[in-house]
């Protein structure tokens, strides 16, 4: 458990200057979906707040995605891919379990950086950011690419309404860089997890044993599609979130009416408005962009920050609070101010 305060021991500071982002190339909507299974956009609006997800084409992949959102970031920035240090991939669904990253280094052409994925579910980004800052803050790196992308449309299953109807693949990506300590854009974190209660959400290894030789065994199976208690989740959500930002802004000194925008994992706008709920925020204060593209895992917090950012409802010196949740269980928040490019 790593957990505030998050700037003991800190030498420098962490600027947030470019985004960009990425979704799958098909659009599906609730009505669409009711062809293959018995639900209906009445339904998803009312229980979700979704109404459409993207979905990558038989020739889109995970790498592509994170490639398109980091090439983004990357000119927002104004940087050759050249001087990332470090491509850090938020990710639960690897085009290759050893790892996606290096093939999103190779594509970018960020031949100075060193590449690897991070596993936290709906939490990763936020993982994401928080590690890439502490490579920042103690001076090893100077410009990092962090890339949250999921794509949950090949773990799906679409014969299963109670989940197939909530997720979507994307990408976001956020570039990073080492400033001065007085200048730190990353004003604190909290990070959490707890594996006795990670057994409502999973995506897991389904095996049986093999004979391999007269006195040996092995494993043989595969992983099978997402399953989810989804009442639990829900209550997870909407005790842990609050929770962890009430301690976060508390432990920064930090008013909920000072904020410009609370931007949280996009995963159903009922949890989005109870949060705000908890802290009086007007609705108007909260991003929400579920109704286009459902839940995407890693991606939505970084998708959903390159959207206001491009659209201007973000701008230099905002100060945002974010919270990501999801399976593990895991969950966290960071309080950061939105620098932009110079
Ligand atoms: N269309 C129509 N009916 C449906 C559908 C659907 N798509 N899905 C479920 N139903 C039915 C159920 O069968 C049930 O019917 P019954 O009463 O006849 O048995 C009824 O609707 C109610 O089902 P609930 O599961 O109780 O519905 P609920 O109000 O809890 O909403 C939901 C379900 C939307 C999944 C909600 O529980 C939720 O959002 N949970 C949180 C999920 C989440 O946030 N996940 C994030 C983490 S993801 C990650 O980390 C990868």
């Amino acid at each position: 458990m790593t957990g505030s305060p998050p700037l003991s021991g800190a030498t420098g500071g962490v600027a947030l200057v470019a985004s960009g982002s990425a979704r799958g190339t098909q659009q599906i909507s609730n009505s669409q979906l009711g062809q293959r299974v018995d639900t209906s956009d009445e339904w998803i609006r009312t229980r979700t707040g979704i109404g459409n997800r993207c979905i990558c084409g038989p020739d889109q992949s995970l790498a592509d995605l994170s490639h398109q959102a980091g090439t983004q970031a990357l000119s927002m920035a104004g940087w050759d891919a050249d001087s990332l240090d470090l491509v850090l991939l938020a990710t639960s669904t690897p085009d290759d379990l050893f790892g996606t990253a290096p093939k999103v280094q190779a594509l970018l052409g960020a031949r100075n950086a060193v590449a690897f994925d991070l596993t936290a579910a709906c939490s990763g980004f936020l993982f994401a950011l928080v590690t890439a800052a502490q490579f920042l803050r103690t001076g090893a790196m100077r410009r990092v690419l962090v890339i949250g992308a999921d794509q949950l449309s090949r773990w799906v299953d679409w014969d299963d309404r109670r989940t197939c109807v909530l997720f979507g693949d994307g990408a976001g990506a956020v570039a990073l860089e080492a400033t001065s300590a007085d200048r730190d854009g990353l004003v604190g974190f909290a990070l959490r997890s707890d594996g006795a209660r990670g057994n409502c959400l999973n995506l897991a290894q389904h095996n049986e044993r093999q004979t391999l030789v007269d006195s040996a065994s092995h494993q043989v199976g595969g992983y099978q599609p997402i399953s989810m208690n989804g009442q639990e989740v829900y209550k997870f959500a909407v005790r842990e979130v609050p929770a962890i930002l009430k301690q976060l802004l508390e432990a920064t000194d930090t008013a909920p009416e000072s904020l410009d925008w609370l931007l949280l994992h996009q995963a159903n706008q009922r949890i989005l408005d109870a949060v705000a709920d908890r802290f009086n925020l007007p609705h108007a204060k909260v991003l929400s962009n579920l109704a286009h593209y459902g839940n995407t895992s890693a991606a939505t917090i970084p998708l959903m920050l390159d959207e206001a950012v491009r659209d201007g409802r973000i701008q230099p010196g905002h100060r945002i609070a974010s919270s990501g949740f999801g399976a593990g269980l895991s969950w966290g928040a960071a309080l950061f101010h939105w620098q932009g490019p110079s």
